[in-house]
């Protein structure tokens, strides 16, 4: 009988496990304002938090998200992040935000958030944006793409940790805004991380995943990978 009341107690803290896991943790205080002088503070489950006694309003307070960022770059984009490491009022709760600028053609290419879900909202311009869902349990099923053109007012979400991309296909400038399901979610941006890693991964491995020849990855990690957020 001991046994069985283990086992089910068991499988309840598994099921259970993934809704307690699922995004940052929950702060168990009002608030935990980021600090960098640890000497004079407490670790909690984010950064180091400041005295209580010493937080302000400014810690929660940032401006010049109206400005548009600079997009003279190779893809014609630019992330403004506001997380943690802008905004140390952020810390422990799980939230954050970003401004997107988009040229002509502009891309925010390929990229995934491995800590958050993503909710996109456009004000300017006209976005053709998708996500690919992650690897199918059935081998014989693919990564499955969806899209969608976004127009101003237009809210579109991308689920955590999925790749994603956003492309402004009009002739004019495009702005939009997003709230991020961490206070540091975190980027990989696939080219990037694949073809520009610090040092290169071994061609032998790229030419064998991407299934073409040596001198197409010698090209590709030859490229200036710059990141734009
Ligand atoms: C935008 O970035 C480009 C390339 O880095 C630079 O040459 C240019 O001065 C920047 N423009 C502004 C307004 O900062």
């Amino acid at each position: 009988m001991k046994i069985i009341f283990g086992f089910l107690a068991t499988i309840l803290i598994v099921s259970l496990a993934p809704f307690s896991y699922a995004s940052d943790p929950s702060p168990l205080q009002d608030f935990c304002v980021a600090v960098s002088d640890s000497a004079s503070a407490v670790f909690v489950n984010g950064k180091f938090c400041k005295n209580p006694n010493m937080v302000v309003a400014d810690d929660f307070f940032l401006s010049g998200l109206n400005k548009p960022g600079n997009t003279s770059n190779a893809v014609g984009s630019r992330v403004t992040p506001v997380n943690v490491n802008q905004l140390p009022g952020l810390n422990t709760l799980g939230i954050s935000a970003v401004r997107i600028d988009y040229a002509p053609y502009g891309l925010n290419p390929p990229h995934t958030h491995p800590r958050a879900t993503e909710i996109l909202v456009v004000l300017e311009g006209t976005l053709y944006v998708g996500f690919v869902t992650s690897n199918p349990a059935n081998p014989a099923m693919k990564n499955k793409l969806f899209t969608k053109y976004l127009n101003p007012g237009d809210v579109f979400v991308f689920p955590e940790g999925l790749i994603h991309f956003q492309f402004n296909v009009g002739k004019t400038n495009a702005v939009a805004f997003a709230g991020l399901s961490s206070q540091n979610p975190g980027v990989i941006t696939i080219a990037n991380a694949v073809f520009g890693s610090d040092p290169p991964i071994n061609p032998t491995v790229l030419t064998k995943a991407f299934q073409v020849e040596k001198n197409v990855i010698d090209y590709l990690q030859a490229q200036f990978w710059s990141n734009i957020g």
